[in-house]
């Protein structure tokens, strides 16, 4: 079986720079060192309300990232002028509802053919690699399909929220889904929720390319990054 590669998501080192307005942690860093530590591409998702990822980060990253660049986005002709300007590696596109603390559902693609189309054939055009992130659900699959993009991403929230049978439910989803892709000639990426805990029961997905994870390790880097932290404001004060 191939390596699954990780995409890593640093969102959320920009929700903490939003919190307080300032440059600070520089997100070209914090790839940098996801990039050293192999990750196999950064993940930045260029919200409609720019709650986290700004404008000016997906033109910085774009220069400074040595891996793949994995922009996700809404189908959203703002959002997509950046993408046809920037032109990342990949962009992933996803549903967006303001009041939603994440991306929260999969995106509708079998109810917005017509409405996805131009966009996935703009981004296809200039090299893009397109994928949608969906639910594992046959007809989303088949909509992906007949849009001809290389990518889906399988949803994982939906598996990672659940308990007990419900869980075994969602984690045959995925499997299932992963196995119509492949037949369908899809490339099968997944991602959201997923932690160092939940995250083994996918690694036997035979065809599973890439996990995009964002918030679990932007969490985890604070736990073990925190001693260090501390350490050197020390060195910082020390007189
Ligand atoms: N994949 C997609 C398409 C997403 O929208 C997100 C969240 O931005 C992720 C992966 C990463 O999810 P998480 O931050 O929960 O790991």
């Amino acid at each position: 079986m191939q390596p699954i590669l990780l995409g890593v998501n640093i969102d959320h080192a920009a929700t903490l720079r939003q919190a307080r307005g300032v440059d600070y942690p520089d997100l070209r860093e914090i790839a940098r060192l996801a990039e050293e530590a192999g990750a196999a591409g950064i993940t930045i998702h260029l919200r409609e309300d720019r709650r986290h990822i700004q404008d000016a980060d997906v033109y910085t990253l774009r220069k400074t990232l040595t891996t793949r660049m994995n922009l996700e986005m809404a189908n959203n002709p703002d959002v997509l002028r950046v993408a046809l300007d920037v032109v990342p590696d990949e962009v992933c596109l996803v549903p967006e509802r303001r009041q939603e603390l994440t991306t929260e559902g999969g995106l509708d693609a079998a109810g917005q053919l017509d409405a996805l189309r131009p966009t996935v054939q703009a981004l296809a055009a200039q090299g893009t690699h397109v994928s949608l992130f969906i639910a594992p659900d046959r007809r989303q699959l088949e909509a992906a399909a007949a849009l001809g993009v290389p990518y889906v991403e399988l949803h994982t929230g939906a598996y990672a929220n659940a308990t007990g049978d419900e869980r075994k439910r969602e984690l045959d989803a995925l499997f299932a889904a992963a196995e119509i892709g492949q037949t369908l000639g899809l490339r099968v990426n997944a991602g959201h929720g997923l932690t160092m805990a939940n995250v083994r029961a996918l690694l036997p997905i035979p065809n599973l390319d890439t996990l995009n994870i964002g918030h679990s390790i932007v969490a985890h880097a604070l736990t073990v990054g925190m001693k260090q932290a501390v350490a050197d404001m020390l060195a910082a004060i020390a007189r």
